[in-house]
This record gives C-alpha cells, sequence and structure tokens, in this order.
C-alpha cells in the first residue's frame, strides 16, 4: 500500500469538500492515506510519506489560499527526491480568467523544485465542486494508477 498524505487548504469548504472525495478515490486505487488540513501539519512530515497530494484553492489573484502561504515558503527546507506528488485545486475562471486555479500551478512548481516528481496533471476544478464530485473521485484512482 502506497503511503499518502493528502493536505488541504481551503476558505469556504470547497476545497475540503473535494478533498473527500479524492481520499475515497485515492483509497480505491489502493493507496493508505492520511488526511491533514494545512494548519495542522509541518513541512518534516511530507518525509514520512511515498506520495503527496496537495489540494488548494486560489485566492487574491493567483495567490495561494492563505493557510498554505507559510507551508509553501517552508518547502524550500525540505528535500522531496524520489517522492511522488500530485496537485488539485478549485478556481473560479470567469472571474479570474488570468490566474484560474494558479495555485495548483505554483505548488506543482514548488514541489517538482523539491526534488518530487509530478505523475498526473492537476485537477483544476472551475466553480461549483458539487457537479464534479465523480471526476474528483475518478482523479484520485487515477493518481495512484499513476505511480
Ligand atoms: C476574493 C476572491 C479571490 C479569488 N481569486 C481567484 C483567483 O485568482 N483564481 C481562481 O481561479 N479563483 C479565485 N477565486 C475563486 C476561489 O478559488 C473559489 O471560490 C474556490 O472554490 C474557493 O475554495 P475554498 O473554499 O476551498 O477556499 C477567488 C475567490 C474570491 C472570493
Amino acid at each position: 500500500m502506497t503511503k499518502t498524505i493528502l493536505i488541504y487548504g481551503s476558505t469556504t469548504g470547497n476545497t475540503e469538500t473535494l478533498s473527500e472525495v479524492v481520499v475515497e478515490g485515492l483509497e480505491q486505487g489502493g493507496a493508505e492515506v492520511t488526511v491533514k488540513n494545512v494548519t495542522e501539519v509541518s513541512v518534516n512530515e511530507l518525509e514520512d510519506y511515498d506520495l503527496i497530494v496537495l489540494g488548494c484553492s486560489t485566492w487574491g489573484e493567483g495567490e495561494l489560499q492563505d493557510d498554505f502561504i507559510d507551508f509553501y515558503d517552508e518547502m524550500k527546507s525540505v528535500s522531496l527526491t524520489g517522492k511522488k506528488a500530485a496537485v488539485f485545486g478549485p478556481g473560479d475562471s470567469e472571474m479570474y480568467p488570468d490566474s484560474f486555479c494558479e495555485a495548483v500551478d505554483m505548488l506543482e512548481d514548488k514541489l517538482k523544485k523539491s526534488g518530487a516528481e509530478i505523475i498526473i496533471e492537476g485537477l483544476k476544478v472551475d466553480g461549483d465542486v458539487e457537479p464534479v464530485m465523480e471526476d474528483a473521485r475518478n482523479w484520485g484512482i487515477k493518481v495512484v494508477e499513476s505511480l
């Protein structure tokens, strides 16, 4: 079983809702998943897992969800060489066409700089998350299949 951590940051609950179904998909795919809000995890804990899945919404104009900012900054101090990773997040392309789901791209870049391998295209959810629950679950399954 692939030891997996899913870390999410969520201001109004959308990323948290997505996380619940992504976890179901990961588990269905055969991963053993620990789920944490980014407020309750330290960067060093990433070293204990083989697969790292990050979920983060985009705020401001192309900024990380608030709770993720310190974690993101601290990521420079950890080596993730040999780890696999995937990122998802909700956004709004109608209101923010120039910064749609930029947090997903930022976290992918950061993971790569720390040595992790991005194993699947990030899941960017546009608008309401409720209609895409099944897609999010399937994405979770695909993450494990991409290992
Ligand atoms: C003030 C504000 C700024 C936002 N900025 C962006 C943005 O730059 N890019 C984007 O794709 N979505 C943006 N959004 C949309 C949020 O990412 C979206 O509502 C998301 O579902 C929130 O997820 P959360 O509840 O998990 O934090 C913004 C929303 C608000 C209210």
